[in-house]
């Protein structure tokens, strides 16, 4: 059966590589994001190529409110959320003492907030139903502290604790809940947060189709975590092995700026 899938961030980068998967399996969509030109140029190619049902929501997800604006429209029009992607988000590169505290509170809205927000509103509809499910995106970043990068690295270890407790909470309730973890990904992320010149996006990043497919595939799989790409389970697998602060030097180490 053809499902309806909300996914905030649907505008570019992993979002838009999870909505053309969904879309090209003739499921219908709800797509969020703020520019509104790209998702309706996006919703006229599903609907043209694929005959699916698209709504376009441009929705800041730093402004109070709108997690709820977006939830009652929805409700209003009687489209049912099958999967909810939470993919919306940012980081923010520099020294704590250096970067600026509007963007990280912004980030901390986005990141964390609205996707909270989100999962509340979504989730008893879906738990009434017994199907569907919630896709948080967090990163490889959530796994360790991140020197640099310090705010946006604690953001993702909040989504990936908070959906590891919430599918543990709903283990028999027929909805799924799942963490997207992926490493560094070619997508408008690195120049919007700064890290291109990071050792971390210098020594190699991964094809974002890449990401998107192994995420659609194993979130259809109703897997809690997902890690695309081998090297990215061992390197999530190290904090397992090296004490604390010895594993936030080694990221240190590959957040500082080549040539550093
Ligand atoms: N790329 C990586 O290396 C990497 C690695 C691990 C995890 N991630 C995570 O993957 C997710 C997707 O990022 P991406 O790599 O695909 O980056 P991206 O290409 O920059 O996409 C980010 C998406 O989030 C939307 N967005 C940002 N701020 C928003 C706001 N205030 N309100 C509504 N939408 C907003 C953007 O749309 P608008 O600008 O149109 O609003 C865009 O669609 C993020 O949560 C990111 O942290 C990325």
């Amino acid at each position: 059966m053809k499902k309806t899938v909300l996914i905030t961030g649907a505008s570019g980068g992993i979002g838009k590589e999870l909505a053309d998967r969904f879309a090209k399996d003739g499921n219908n969509m709800v797509l969020v994001a703020r520019s509104e030109a790209k998702l309706i140029e996006l919703a006229k190619g599903y609907r043209e190529r694929y005959g699916v049902h698209v709504k376009v929501l441009a929705k800041d997800l730093t402004l109070p409110g709108v997690a709820e604006e977006i939830y009652d429209e929805l409700k209003n029009e009687e489209i049912d959320v099958d999967y909810l992607v939470n993919n919306a988000g940012f980081g923010l590169y520099g020294s704590f003492l250096e970067t600026d505290l509007d963007q990280e509170m912004n980030m901390i809205d986005v990141n964390i907030k609205a996707l909270t927000i989100m999962t509340k509103l979504f989730l008893p509809d879906m738990i009434k139903q017994r199907q569907g499910g919630v896709m948080n995106v967090a990163s490889v970043a959530a796994f360790y502290p991140g020197p640099l990068m310090a705010v946006y690295f604690a953001t993702k270890a909040y989504v990936l604790s908070f959906t590891e407790a919430l599918e543990n909470e709903l283990t028999g309730t027929g909805v799924t809940v799942t963490a997207l973890c992926p490493g560094p990904t070619a997508t408008g992320f690195v120049d919007r947060s700064g890290v291109r010149s990071s050792k971390l996006y210098q020594s190699g990043v991964m094809e974002v189709g890449m990401v998107a497919d192994e995420a659609y595939r194993d979130l259809l799989r109703g897997k809690t975590l997902i890690i695309p790409g081998a090297i990215h389970r061992f390197i999530t697998s190290l904090p397992r092995f090296l004490p604390r602060k010895i594993m936030t030097g080694q990221i240190r180490a590959r957040t500082e700026h080549v040539g550093r």
